[in-house]
């Protein structure tokens, strides 16, 4: 039993992995193992039973320290294992890698500029709205004073719809549909995408953004209008700018103007993008007409009222001084990557 005994602990000192201490203990416990066969060829009967103690109490002894060291063995080689896996992984390892780059996703130019606008006209007491861009022609030209022998359609080439509906020409399509809804007094901003079939070139898109603004209310006069445009135009670009107001035609408005802005990419010496007029077509605006107040059943000996129609993606040029509207849509991710993610 003692040669039995060094040499199992011989053996399983020279066992390297789990599958050759399991080789050790088939050897030594298996079925037909040094001790489990000791055990069965003794011939109990020719022993005393002193010697039958004896030699049983040390069989056991034998089992017990056998079962013991397998155990220890098979937990000294999986550490051992565990700790080779390590260093073949940090062996591996490279920490003057560069690491993975995070790509952090930025806001469209047109969303941050909407946003700033939505905050400053929160502001002024004014709701921000938004309608449907698949419109009615009704909402879209009749309820504007457009009916639809009027010349004015012409200025807005409609991409109709095959079941008589289009793809609104412009956020002005939002103002009988809130009048009918909220009434007056109302004061209120719709942002939004419009759609016309436009001849493409720096400064004109088929699908652009607009921001309607429409505020109706007792003795509202051009006054008002004026001091909201100035808040305005001052907040968003934190500077003075140079505008102009002429007189302009729009059915839904009387009086009606165009409010220009100095183009703020040359400084009004004049480029591709103001057409090298040196103005920049900016906000159309005037006095609702009455008309139009009254098909949005508001009480015109009570109320009166301004609208204005934002050029968003142009005013977002001029902010952001780009030089061709065609990048809005490019899907040239080199141009959105420009913007921060708040401004
Ligand atoms: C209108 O759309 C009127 N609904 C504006 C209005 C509202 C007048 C309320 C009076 C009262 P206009 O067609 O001019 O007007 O367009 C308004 C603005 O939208 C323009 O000044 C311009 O900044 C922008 N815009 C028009 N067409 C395009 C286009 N194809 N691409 C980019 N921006 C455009």
């Amino acid at each position: 039993m003692d040669d039995i005994r060094q040499e199992l602990l011989a053996d399983l000192a020279r066992a390297r992995s789990a599958q050759e201490v399991e080789e050790v203990r088939i050897r030594y416990l298996g079925r037909k193992g040094r001790i489990t066969t000791l055990a069965k060829n003794t011939d109990f009967s020719r022993l005393s039973p002193e010697e039958r103690k004896e030699f049983g109490s040390r069989l056991n002894d034998l089992k017990n320290m056998a079962a013991e060291a397998l155990a220890k063995a098979a937990e000294a080689v999986k550490s051992q294992a565990g700790a080779a896996d390590r260093a073949a992984v940090a062996a591996q390892l490279d920490l003057t890698l560069p690491g993975l780059e995070r790509r952090l996703g930025s806001l469209h130019p047109i969303t941050l500029v909407q946003m700033e606008l939505e905050d400053i006209f929160h502001g002024m007491g004014f709701m921000v709205l938004s309608g449907y861009e698949v419109e009615t022609e009704y909402y879209n030209f009749d309820a504007l004073n457009i009916p639809g022998d009027h010349p004015a359609r012409d200025t807005q080439d409609t991409f109709w719809l095959a079941n008589g509906m289009l793809m609104r020409t412009h956020t002005s399509a939002n103002q009988v549909r809130a009048l009918e809804q909220y009434g007056a007094p109302l004061r209120a901003v719709f942002p939004g995408r419009c759609f016309r079939n436009e001849a493409i070139d720096p400064s004109h898109e088929n699908t652009f953004f607009q921001l309607e603004g429409l505020y109706v209310d007792r003795g509202i006069s051009v006054a008002h209008l004026i001091a909201v445009m100035k808040t305005l135009l001052s907040e968003i670009f934190h500077r003075d700018v140079a505008v102009r107001l002429r007189p302009g035609f729009f059915p839904f408005v009387e009086p009606g103007f165009e409010l220009d802005l100095n183009c703020l990419l040359c400084g009004g010496r004049g480029c591709s993008t103001c057409k090298g007029t040196g103005w920049l077509e900016l906000m159309p605006c005037g006095l609702v007409h009455p008309r139009v107040l009254e098909f949005g059943r508001v009480d015109t000996g009570q109320y009166s009222g301004f609208a204005f129609g934002l050029g968003l993606t142009r005013l977002a040029m001029m902010k952001f001084g780009i030089p061709d509207i065609r990048l809005f849509n490019s899907g040239d991710i080199r141009f959105y990557e420009q913007f921060p993610a708040a401004v």
